[in-house]
């Protein structure tokens, strides 16, 4: 069969985020969002590749972006776009929009606050004695307000994360590349302020994005900085975090507990000490996953402003990686 014969005319949304069962619940919502595209499955064997004018994925295959002469934007169906960025042939100027609706900010708002709860009142300790069938009282000896939590990334997600995190007691501090001014929130800046931030947390929150310079940072030289039974949450991405440090620092005392919702592979494999590890949760990057309709909401309105030739809502500077 000819390529296209039975589309119509109107510009092509291809989609690749929830597979093949998700596709006719995204029709229905671009349907009301969004008529006037034709949206069509990933795989769809009649899409005339010249008429793909967006692209909402979840990890596309490498190549295959590079694919659509008249792409007009990738739309992430992610905030992190890591699995967009590592496409060799990924055409330099294409636009990439993140996903990050009000829903992903408050859902990981929220994460982030109970993740905070949950190691300020030794929760993993608890957890690891259940399993053990252990009864002995478990005293959290501070309160939250005694409490020093610091967040890596003060962005779009970090920003709303520390405005709640305040409003559970915790003392909050956070750090970026630039200063910001968040009402009760202490901001610190660049690599020339990390460590005076490191050495008044203890609880690191790391929601940086994966970039060239973000990858890694959780190592054993940073974990050194915490002072000694910090805890760490991890709803950034793995590459973050240096997995064999963490170990070592979890086994040593230095670090108290950890939450880890992001793997450097994904899904966690069986064979990882962190499923068993005493003083661990692991989550299944479930921080903060918005519902289809926010997405196709924000995919929409992203459209919308390319239409309109105006710059939309998270746009990812290419230059800097996020
Ligand atoms: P943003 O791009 O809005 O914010 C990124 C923040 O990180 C900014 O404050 C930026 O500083 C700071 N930053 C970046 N690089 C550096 C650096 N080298 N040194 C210091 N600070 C730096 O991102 P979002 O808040 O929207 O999302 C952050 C990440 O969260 C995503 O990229 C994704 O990896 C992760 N995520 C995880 C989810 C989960 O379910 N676990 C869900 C959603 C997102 P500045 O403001 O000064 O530029
Ligand atoms: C992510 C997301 O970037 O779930 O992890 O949005």
């Amino acid at each position: 069969m000819p390529p296209s014969s039975s589309l119509s005319s109107r510009p092509v949304l291809l989609v690749k985020s929830g597979g093949l069962a998700a596709l006719a619940e995204w029709q229905a919502l671009f349907a009301e969002f969004s008529p006037a595209v034709e949206v069509r499955g990933w795989d769809d064997p009649e899409v005339d590749p010249a008429q793909v004018e967006y692209a909402l994925v979840w990890q596309p295959e490498a190549g295959r972006l590079a694919r659509y002469p008249r792409l007009r934007a990738v739309l992430s169906s992610s905030a992190g776009v890591d699995h967009i960025l590592c496409d060799p042939a990924l055409p330099p100027s294409l636009p990439i929009v993140r996903m990050v609706p009000q829903e992903t900010q408050q859902r990981m708002a929220e994460f982030i606050g109970m993740s905070c709860l949950l190691v300020q009142k030794a929760v993993p300790r608890m957890f690891a004695q259940q399993r053990r069938r252990h009864w002995e009282e478990v005293v959290a000896t501070r309160l939250a307000s005694e409490v020093r939590v610091g967040i890596m990334g003060l962005g779009a997600l970090g920003a709303q994360a520390a405005r709640y995190v305040r409003t559970l007691g915790f003392q909050v501090s956070g750090w970026s590349q630039t200063r910001k001014s968040i009402d009760g929130v202490a901001s610190y800046a660049g690599a020339g302020e990390l460590g005076a931030f490191l050495a008044s947390t203890d609880i690191l929150v790391c929601l940086l994005p994966d970039t060239q310079a973000t990858r890694g940072i959780v190592d054993a030289a940073l974990l050194a900085q915490l002072p000694r039974g910090a805890s760490l949450i991890n709803v950034g991405r793995g590459a973050h975090v240096v997995e064999a440090d963490l170990l070592a620092a979890l086994d040593s005392g230095q670090l108290a507990s950890a939450v880890l919702d992001v793997f450097e592979h994904e899904p966690l494999g069986a064979e990882s000490p962190f499923w068993d590890h005493p003083q661990v949760i692991v989550t299944p990057h479930s921080a903060a996953t918005p519902s289809r309709r926010e997405k196709a909401r924000q995919a929409a309105q992203a459209m919308a402003a390319l239409t309109r030739g105006e710059a939309p809502l998270h746009l990812l500077d290419r230059s800097r990686g996020y």
